[in-house]
């Protein structure tokens, strides 16, 4: 398995253009408020925007592009809601994936798919599998994803695999379990709707990505909001832990 760089224990290279890219898609529902539309007519026009994100992030070279679509703590919305979530993950999925497979994407998903229907699960294992080989973008959806379930499935299935360990391990034992080990730590966080929190995402891969935030809704989320969002992150200084004269010295 190909090993990433952690953050923590290497410093990564920084380039300008993020290799990850890592999106909490919020305010669908303010979105449709302001409209007086319902709810679910936000989540369905943040679709179009999960499109054209991916579309901008291959221009640009980006090669990993992760979306945060439904958290654990989202099962706690009004039934409908949550129906019509799983309905349009099964649509959009089905109705993409061609396309998917022609653009030549790697589709993944990240999350605890036991509480999934089996067809929704076996329509997103048969898009994975679909698409493994491809060789562009790595697009994943995270589903009924916690980043402190994610942390302690890997615990466990280490402790599993390798029993031995119990007694004392490594961040370097623990990695190649959690979920999204086939991908490098985001290098750039975006948050659109306006809250500034990590609402339980990738609680162990955000250890030392540049944040960033907007009041603009999801639904609104175009190319130019994109490139906003990059040219904030071109202009930080990502020193992991050294000073800003060390930096200069050695870039
Ligand atoms: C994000 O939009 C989508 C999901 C959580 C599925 P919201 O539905 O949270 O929209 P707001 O925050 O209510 O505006
Ligand atoms: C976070 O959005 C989860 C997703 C975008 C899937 P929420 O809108 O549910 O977040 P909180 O609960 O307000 O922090
Ligand atoms: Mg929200």
């Amino acid at each position: 398995m190909t090993q990433f760089q952690s953050s923590t224990r290497e410093i990564p290279v920084a380039k300008a253009v993020p290799s990850h890219i890592a999106i909490i898609m919020d305010g669908n529902g303010r979105w449709a408020k302001q409209r007086m539309l319902p709810r679910i007519a936000g989540h369905q026009r943040g679709v179009k925007s999960v499109r054209n994100t991916i579309r901008h992030c291959v221009g640009i070279g980006v090669e990993y592009l992760t979306f945060f679509a439904f958290s654990s703590e989202n099962w706690r919305r009004p039934k409908d809601e949550v129906s019509f979530l799983m309905t349009l993950f099964y649509s959009a999925l089905a109705r993409e994936i061609d396309q998917i497979q022609r653009d030549n994407l790697r589709f993944r998903v990240i999350g605890d798919l036991s509480p999934f229907d089996a067809k929704l699960v076996r329509l997103i294992r048969d898009a994975e599998a679909l698409t493994r080989e491809n060789t562009g973008l790595t697009f994943t959806i995270a589903a009924n994803y916690g980043g402190r379930w994610d942390i302690m499935q890997a615990v466990s299935s280490m402790l599993k695999a390798r029993p031995e360990l119990a007694s004392g391990f490594e961040e370097k034992d623990i990695t190649p379990y959690l979920s999204m080990n086939y991908a490098p730590e985001p290098d750039l966080f975006i948050r659109t709707g306006g809250e500034q929190r990590i609402s339980n995402f990738l609680l162990w891969q955000l250890a030392y990505a540049e944040l960033y935030f907007t009041d603009t809704l999801w639904p609104d989320f175009d190319s130019p909001a994109l490139e906003l969002a990059i040219q904030s992150y071109q202009a930080r200084e990502r020193r992991f832990g050294r000073t800003s004269e060390q930096l200069l010295a050695h870039p």
